[in-house]
C-alpha cells in the first residue's frame, strides 16, 4: 500500500494538446489563465504528439514541450508526460510498413487512426524506445514531472508474421512439446494434431476457430505481448528516471459498465505499472436505467480497478460533460458531475483527470466535452462544474493518499475463467453475463454500504469474512483446493451455478464434480440446464418465492443442507440453495439465477450472520444513497452522494465533522440535494 504519488495532491487537471495550437501562442496563454481559474493542477501532455516531437526520421522538436513545461511550472502546475506510441507518424509508417497491424484476415493496415501499431515489430519497438528515452533525458529531471502515462489505452491484437512467430515461441515455452500442446487443445479431435510448429496460425475466420485451447492461449499471449510491449517502452525510465513512477490508462467496459474491457488481462498488467490509472466514462442520465444502478455499476468497476494493486488508483480520463461516442451523447445533469467525481474518490481514486482540458477544432472529437470548449469562456456551466470539483479536491486534501478502503468481502474475477465462458459451445451466449452476474451478486452490499473488493484467484482469501466466486466454469484445482481451506478455517464462501467444469487448459474435468468442490459444498453438480428466453422457473426460499431464469444447475446432494428448492420442471423440489458447513467455515451454493429479491433477502442473512454491515454513523432513507468510506489510522471519512434526481434526508447518529463546508460539526438530521454529495469526517 505505498502510493508512489503520495507526496502530491489529488490530481485535477488531464490531457491537454496544445500541439495542436501551436501557431496561436494566445491560445495557449488564455488556457493557462482558465487553468488556474478551474483549479486545475495537473497537464497530461504528448500523447499523440509524435509527429510534433519528430517531424521528420532522427529530427527533433521539443522547444513546444519545453515552453509547456516551463509554462506549467510557472503556475506550480504539475505534468503527467505521456509516450507517444499511440498513433505513430505518417513518415515512420511509409518508411516501415512492418510497424502497422495485420488484421485477423492476413491483410496489413493502412496508416491510419490511432492504435494501430503490431506489438512485436522490433522496428517499432526501436523507435518508440528511441523516443521515450529522448523524453526521459530532456524531461526526467523537471521538478514539476510526476508520472509517465504509457501509450494509450493498450488493446488489440497483431497478426503479422511476427507476431504468429511470436505466439509459436510462446506455445513453445508453454508446452515444450507438440504432444503436450496437442493433448491439451485435444487435438484428436476433428483431425487437428500438430506435426510441426509452423502450422501454428492464430485463431482465425479462415481457420481455427474452435480449438478452446488454442483460442485461450491466444488471449493470453496478447496480453503477455502488450506486456512485453510496455516493458520496452518503460525500459528507459526504469534506467534514467527510476524515482518517477510508470502507469498506462486502463478502460472499462464499453458499452459503459456491462462488462469489463475485453482484451487485455489487467490483473496481470498491474502487476507491471506503478500505480492503476483508468478511464471512466459512464453514460449518465441515460435514461433506461436509475441513476443509482448505473452508479453500483460505476462502483464496482472502481473497485475492481482499486483492487488490481490493493492500492489507491487514478482517474486517468473522465468527460467533464458528454462523451461524442456513447451512442446517445447526454449532457451531464446539474450537480452530476460533482456527483460523478467524488464517487470515485470515495472508491480510492487520487484523482480527476478529463479529457481533455481544451476542446479540439476539428476530426473526430471536436465535440468531445472539454473543460475549455470552442467559446473559449470561462462562463459555460462546465467550466463552472469542474471548478466545483476543483475547490472540493482542495477542500479535502487530508483524505489523499494516506487513506484507503477496507473490505471484508471478496468477489472472485478471473480473465481467462471470462474468456473461456464466453468461448464455451454451451449455455447461451446471450445469457452467459459473467460481468452482469458479478453486478448482481455486488448489488447487495453497493445498496448497504459494504465495501467490496474485486479479486483474482492469487489473492489471499483468509483477508476476507466472504467470499463470493461467480460462475467460476474454469476452475483449477489448485483454485478448488484453496475454496475449501478458506472455508475450512472460518470462511464464508457463496459459489453459483457454471461453476468448476474445465481445467486451465480448457479441457473437461474427468469423473464426477471436482472432489475438493464437493467436499466445500456437500454436494455435486449433475446438469445444467439452459432456458430460452421468457422461460422462467422459481426458487422457494426463506418463505418465498423467487422467480429464476437463464440456468439451473440440477444438484445431488451429499452432506448439504437445502435452503431453498426448484419450484417447477422435472426437477421440481430439489435443491436450488444449499448451505454447508464445513470445519470452521460455511460453503453456500446458489444453483439458479434468481432475481434480484433473492439475492437482497440471502445476502442479507449471509450480511448479519456476519456482522459485515459496518456501524455507520449515517442513516439513510433510501438505497438511492450511498455511503463509502476512506480511513486511515486516526479518521474515517463518509462520503455520502445521492445517486437520484429527488433530495433526501441523511441522519446522524453522533457529531462529525463536514469536510467540504469548512469543518464544521454536523449533527440531527440533513437534506441531501439531488445528486448531492456531503463529505463528513470523525476521529477514530
Ligand atoms: C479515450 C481515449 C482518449 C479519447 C477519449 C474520448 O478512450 O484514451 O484519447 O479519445 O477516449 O472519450
Amino acid at each position: 500500500m505505498t502510493n508512489p504519488l503520495s507526496t502530491t495532491q489529488f490530481l485535477h487537471g488531464g490531457d491537454y494538446n496544445p500541439d495542436q495550437w501551436l501557431d496561436q501562442p494566445a491560445v495557449i496563454d488564455n488556457d493557462f489563465e482558465l487553468f488556474k481559474s478551474a483549479k486545475l493542477n495537473t497537464i497530461t501532455v504528448g500523447i499523440f504528439s509524435w509527429a510534433k516531437l519528430e517531424p521528420s526520421e532522427g529530427h527533433y522538436n521539443f522547444g513546444w514541450l519545453d515552453d509547456i513545461f516551463d509554462r506549467a511550472a510557472a503556475q506550480n502546475m504539475q505534468v503527467i508526460l505521456s509516450t507517444p506510441s499511440g498513433a505513430r507518424p505518417r513518415w515512420l509508417a511509409a518508411k516501415y510498413s512492418e510497424v502497422l497491424r495485420v488484421d485477423e484476415n492476413g491483410h496489413r493496415n493502412e496508416f491510419g487512426e490511432r492504435h494501430n501499431h503490431c506489438y512485436t515489430s522490433p522496428i517499432y519497438r526501436k523507435k518508440v524506445q528511441l523516443i521515450n528515452r529522448k523524453l526521459a533525458e530532456r524531461y526526467g529531471q523537471r521538478d514539476n514531472l510526476i508520472l509517465w502515462h504509457v501509450s494509450n489505452e493498450y488493446g488489440g491484437q497483431c497478426y503479422c508474421d511476427l507476431c504468429q512467430a511470436a505466439f509459436r515461441d510462446w506455445l513453445k515455452a508453454k508446452y515444450q512439446t507438440l504432444t503436450q500442446l496437442n493433448h491439451a487443445y485435444w487435438n484428436g479431435f476433428w483431425a487437428h494434431a500438430y506435426t510441426d510448429w509452423q502450422q501454428i496460425q492464430a485463431p482465425n475466420p479462415h481457420g481455427d476457430q474452435n480449438v478452446m485451447g488454442l483460442n485461450l492461449d491466444w488471449k493470453r499471449f496478447v496480453t503477455d505481448r502488450t506486456i512485453d510491449f510496455f516493458e520496452t517502452e518503460i525500459k528507459p525510465f526504469r534506467e534514467l528516471t527510476p524515482n518517477i513512477p510508470v502507469t498506462t490508462n486502463f478502460m472499462g467496459g464499453n458499452p459503459p459498465e456491462s462488462h469489463v474491457f475485453y482484451d487485455l488481462d489487467y490483473q496481470k498488467f498491474a502487476t507491471h505499472v506503478d500505480i492503476v490509472s483508468w478511464d471512466s466514462y459512464p453514460n449518465w442520465a441515460n435514461g433506461y436505467e436509475s441513476t443509482a444502478k448505473l452508479a453500483m455499476k460505476t462502483a464496482l468497476m472502481n473497485d475492481m480497478m482499486r483492487s488490481l494493486k490493493q492500492d489507491n488508483y487514478l482517474i486517468m480520463e473522465n468527460t467533464p460533460s458528454q462523451v461524442n461516442w456513447h451512442p446517445y451523447n447526454r449532457a451531464k445533469r446539474p450537480g452530476m458531475h460533482e456527483m460523478a467525481s467524488l464517487q470515485e474518490i470515495a472508491h480510492g481514486a487520487d484523482s480527476i483527470m478529463y479529457f481533455q482540458l481544451h476542446q479540439s477544432r476539428g476530426a473526430s472529437e471536436m465535440f468531445h466535452g472539454a473543460v475549455i470548449t470552442n467559446n473559449l469562456s470561462d462562463q459555460t456551466r462546465v467550466f463552472k462544474d469542474v471548478t466545483t470539483v476543483g475547490a472540493d479536491l482542495e477542500a479535502m486534501q487530508a483524505i489523499h493518499a494516506t487513506t484507503h478502503r477496507i473490505a471484508e468481502v471478496a468477489i472472485v474475477f478471473d480473465y481467462d475463467n471470462m474468456w473461456a465462458l464466453d468461448d464455451a459451445r454451451n449455455y447461451a451466449n446471450a445469457t452467459k453475463q459473467y460481468w452482469v452476474t458479478i453486478q448482481n451478486q455486488y448489488q447487495y452490499f453497493w445498496e448497504h454500504d459494504i465495501p467490496v473488493d474485486v479479486v483474482g484467484t492469487d489473492v489471499d482469501l483468509a483477508a476476507y469474512k466472504l467470499v463470493i466466486d461467480p460462475m467460476h466454469f474454469m476452475m483449477s484445482k489448485g483454485f478448488a483446493a484453496k475454496l475449501k481451506t478458506y472455508v475450512a478455517q472460518g470462511g464464508t464462501l457463496v459459489g453459483t451455478y457454471i461453476t468448476g467444469l474445465v481445467d486451465s487448459n480448457f479441457l473437461a474435468y474427468q469423473g464426477s464434480w471436482l472432489p475438493d468442490l464437493q467436499a466445500t459444498y456437500g454436494l455435486a453438480v449433475t446438469e445444467t440446464d439452459t432456458y430460452y428466453p421468457g422461460q422462467h422457473n422459481q426458487i422457494k426460499a426463506f418463505g418465498n418465492t423467487y422467480e429464476s431464469r437463464d440456468y439451473s444447475d440440477i444438484l445431488t446432494i451429499s452432506d448439504a443442507e437445502v435452503l431453498g428448492t426448484y419450484g417447477q420442471d422435472f426437477y421440481a423440489g430439489s435443491a436450488a440453495l444449499t448451505k454447508h458447513v464445513l470445519g470452521q467455515g460455511t460453503a453456500y451454493y446458489l444453483a439458479g439465477r434468481g432475481e434480484s429479491a433473492l439475492h437482497h433477502d440471502f445476502y442479507q442473512r449471509v450480511a448479519t450472520k456476519l456482522q459485515l454491515k459496518s456501524m455507520l454513523p449515517i442513516k439513510k432513507e433510501t438505497s438511492n444513497v450511498s455511503i463509502q468510506i476512506r480511513e486511515n489510522a486516526t479518521m474515517r471519512y463518509y462520503f455520502v452522494i445521492n445517486f437520484s434526481h429527488q433530495a433526501t434526508q441523511i441522519q446522524f447518529a453522533t457529531k462529525l465533522m463536514n469536510v467540504l463546508h469548512g469543518n464544521q460539526n454536523v449533527q440531527g438530521k440533513q437534506s441531501l440535494a439531488a445528486y448531492g454529495v456531503q463529505i463528513f469526517s470523525e476521529k477514530k
